[in-house]
């Protein structure tokens, strides 16, 4: 019997936060409102809860009940499930580190950028020219690079020195307590801004221009594509991220429940996000008799250059609230970027046995370097694409092979044993049907439909070499470079989660 040492959580409520915490980011405040509105508002709802009913629910059981039963980082799980699968098992947590990662720290590092202009408004009143071209000069195409925009890079190289900071503390002292104090502050400050809303003329109609549903775009294909994709990155699954988390909580916890808090929390929080956001696009529109519909187009401007103008055309306290909306994004944001990047620490650790500082240190210097690339000119169109291939196509991978592998391979009846055991809320037959059969059923079909509507029109309008070089290029950048990992040695060996702060641990025997 070995003895090893693994860190914990300090307490139930400290994982939940964290699972929360790394739910909850850019993708519900960001991402989520404009996703939602571009396909149909309230009708988007729908795909949405099926999304997270059929595959989100099951594959977040499935996988902190896999790296809780383990007590093993995504690819350590797998490779003890059978050493060939070890590599499906890197595949996620190198293509979510070395692509989601490095254009993730760059939004945040516009953040960081927009809370400063917050305090003057530096934006002014053309907020679209503001953003493309004097904050990101904006080229004419993806090759065209046009140099580096130092006050992006300096953001990003803040934010990297922040996880880095919270990520080298350890499982307790850092990505607990960072979530202590994030997630309620994040809550606080959307509960001020959407009562700040509520007083104000326009709010209400904004809120009803969300939910109000275009029932006929429910015949889109795309729109139940982007209705997964959005489930899989916004619940964190298929990111490797569960599997470290549960990995760290105690020997049979309550998966079951610990799934079903994260995903009410995670769905109730974006839906309240996009209220809050199109609440503030009401008073807009009411200010300027412009209808919202003109306004909002989908993607990355909404939070940074449709929204900055709405805050400016607010009757008062404008800078205010500037800085509590980014402030909420960074927040928001900094807790799912440490989970990020805990899913590939959590897995090198557990594999080269390696310390915690040395492991963070490196993978945040290469991190920092790698995100450059989104800081030039051509960032944005690298963002767009990469995003795009890698929530399409990766995660919806991901989803399907660890849906094979655990329901099929390790077996579905087995697992669900193991995480009723210490959950009061039980999953049954239904559970295993969706697992074995919807998911890997419902992720085919959507695949197939994203191949086919790519070969009919390219994504986004950019030239197939655009597209085949960075999208598919990126994904296949990421198996070439799991493969590499997998095939290295495991050093044997105590785990060394530890920090070198002196973080707790537990001993435990198997
Ligand atoms: N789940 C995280 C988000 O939504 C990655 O931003």
């Amino acid at each position: 019997m070995s003895e090893k040492v693994r860190s914990t959580w300090n307490t139930r409520a400290g994982f939940l936060l964290a699972a929360i915490g790394s739910a909850i980011g850019l993708g519900n405040i960001w991402r989520f409102p404009y996703i939602a509105y571009k396909n149909g508002g309230g009708a988007f709802l729908i795909p949405y809860a099926v999304a997270v009913l059929v595959v989100g629910i099951p594959l977040l059981i499935l996988e902190q009940g896999i790296g809780n039963l383990y007590r093993a980082s995504q690819p350590m799980a797998f490779a003890k499930i059978r050493k060939k699968f070890e590599v499906f098992g890197w595949w996620p947590v190198v293509m979510v580190m070395f692509g989601i990662m490095l254009f993730y720290t760059v939004v945040l590092g516009w953040c960081i950028n927009y809370l400063v202009f917050s305090i003057d408004l530096s934006w002014g009143a053309d907020t679209e020219a503001f953003f493309h071209n004097s904050f990101l000069g904006i080229t004419s195409g993806p090759f065209d690079f046009g140099g580096l925009h130092y006050g992006v890079l300096l953001g990003t190289f803040l934010v990297w020195v922040l996880v880095w900071f919270i990520s080298t503390r350890g499982v307790r002292r850092g990505l607990e307590l960072a979530n202590k104090i994030a997630i309620p502050l994040l809550v606080v400050l959307m509960v001020i801004m959407m009562v700040w809303n509520l007083f104000l003329d326009g709010s209400g109609a904004g809120i009803a221009t969300f939910l109000r549903p275009d029932a006929s775009r429910l015949t889109d294909p795309a729109v139940w594509t982007d209705a997964f994709s959005q489930v899989f990155f916004s619940l964190s699954v298929a990111l490797g991220i569960m599997y470290a988390y549960a990995s760290y909580l105690g020997p049979r916890a309550a998966i079951v429940n610990n799934s079903w808090i994260t995903a009410a929390a995670n769905s109730s929080f974006s839906i309240f996000a996009g209220m809050v956001v199109f609440a503030t696009l009401g008073t807009m529109a009411h200010a300027t008799g412009v209808p919202i519909t003109e306004v909002v187009k989908g993607g990355p401007g909404l939070a940074f250059v449709i929204y900055p103008k709405a805050i400016s055309l607010l009757p008062f306290g404008s800078r205010i609230f500037a800085v509590l909306f980014f402030l909420s994004l960074l927040l928001a944001g900094i807790t799912s970027a440490i989970s990020i990047l805990e899913s590939f620490v959590c897995s090198a650790i557990d594999k080269f046995k390696a310390s915690r500082m040395k492991v963070v240190t490196l993978t945040c210097v290469v991190g920092f370097f790698g995100s450059m690339i989104f800081t030039t000119g051509a960032g944005l169109y690298w963002l767009d694409i990469v995003d795009y291939f890698i929530m399409n196509f990766g995660l919806l991978t991901v989803g399907l092979i660890e849906a094979v592998i655990i329901a099929w391979i390790f077996g579905v009846e087995k697992l669900g044993k193991s995480v009723n055991a210490g959950s009061s809320w039980k999953v049954g037959r239904v559970w295993r049907y969706l697992l074995k059969y919807a998911t890997p059923m419902v992720l085919v079909v959507l695949l197939v439909i994203a191949v086919v509507d790519n070969f009919k029109k390219p994504y986004g309008g950019y030239s197939w070499t655009a597209l085949t070089i960075i999208g598919v290029g990126w994904i296949v950048m990421t198996i070439l470079l799991s493969i590499f990992i997998s095939k290295r040695r495991r050093v044997e060996g105590e785990e060394d989660h530890m920090a070198q702060l002196g973080d707790e641990g537990v001993t435990i025997n198997d």
